[in-house]
């Protein structure tokens, strides 16, 4: 693995590494120190154009865990607002030496055209692309169904997942799909007829325009953020029409098998596509996926970052372990 693009492009076994190293990493967040020496002397440029929360600190612990050094970068403030282009902004960071981007941007494409230019040497990660990918954050949800549905499984071979809500948006739905299928998982992209997207026939799914049969088969349903920013049109009636039809509340929940888990990738609207009583349930696991987040960006990291190109140069021997 040179870049993390797509989740498409990971094989299976890929796929159990990641997990498998983020299951070792998850484990050092449990230390009193939380940090590992591996990537010191390494540069991570969080590259963000587009807003973030969970996702840009999430990569910034991880980075910071494995003693790289971390260069934070909001389009908003920067030369982007004075119209500089992707090309210089990746020329500039090629010339102070970054070894890996991290790139969250509005056109979906772009982390791609970032790897395929030529213009930088770094191992390029996707950190969300307009509506089309976001593969770190299909990971820890694969990592979060691991823990949970198939414990000291390789896979999720059998397991069933739903996910539900505005798919049209969001490239938690695209990178989810194509993990889990990967994975051995049986997906259920449930959406409105509007919210569905266009050929959406040639993704490894099943799909449905109805929540409530979907729900006493599933093992984990995953809600989705009604993506208004995205939305240049009215996609339903009324928010209250929505949340009646695909939104998960208590007697909704309660159909689900007992063993089952809710999740989202946050940020919640709450009362919206969930409500406020089910995403603090004690089936909901939406705050440990941010915590298995980080494990699983450090194993991303650190997979792309001492891989190969690791053999070659100093080992850490002179551990700085417990420096801050
Ligand atoms: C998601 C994103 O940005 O794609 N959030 C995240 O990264 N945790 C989903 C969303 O914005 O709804």
């Amino acid at each position: 693995m040179r870049h993390l693009l797509s989740t498409g492009d990971l094989t299976r076994d890929e796929a159990v590494l990641l997990l498998d190293t983020a299951e070792e990493m998850r484990s050092v967040a449990e230390r009193p120190i939380k940090k590992l020496p591996t990537l010191r002397g390494r540069t991570v440029v969080n590259l963000f154009f587009e807003d973030s929360t969970r996702t840009r600190i999430s990569f910034e612990a991880a980075a910071k865990r494995l003693s790289a050094d971390v260069i934070n970068f909001a389009a908003k403030g920067s030369s982007v607002s004075k119209g500089e282009s992707l090309k210089d902004t990746a020329l500039t960071l090629q010339a102070m030496g970054a070894d890996a981007v991290v790139i969250r941007h509005g056109a979906s494409g772009a982390p791609a055209r970032l790897a395929a230019a030529g213009w930088i040497d770094s191992a390029i990660l996707n950190a969300g692309d307009g509506s089309h990918e976001h593969p770190t954050q299909a990971l820890l949800d694969a990592f979060t169904m691991r823990r949970h549905l198939a414990p000291g499984q390789h896979g999720l071979d059998g397991r069933r997942v739903a996910i539900v809500g505005d798919v049209l948006h969001s490239r938690v739905a695209r990178s989810n799909a194509l993990l889990l299928s990967t994975l051995g998982a049986e997906v259920t992209l449930v959406a409105p007829p509007t919210l569905m997207p266009y050929g959406v026939d040639s993704w490894p799914v099943e799909t449905s325009y109805d929540l409530d049969p979907v729900l006493p088969k599933a093992d984990a349903v995953m809600m989705l953020r009604v993506q208004r920013e995205r939305m240049n049109a009215a996609y339903f009636p009324s928010a209250r029409e929505y949340s009646r039809r695909y939104g998960l509340d208590g007697k909704r929940m309660a159909k689900l098998p007992e063993h089952a888990i809710v999740m989202h990738p946050g940020p919640m609207n709450r009362g919206m596509e969930i409500t406020a009583d089910v995403a603090d349930s004690t089936r909901s696991v939406i705050v440990e996926q941010v915590t298995n987040g980080v494990a699983v960006r450090m194993a991303a990291l650190y997979l792309l970052l001492s891989g190969a190109r690791d053999a070659a140069s100093e080992n850490t021997s002179d551990t700085t372990e417990g420096q801050a």
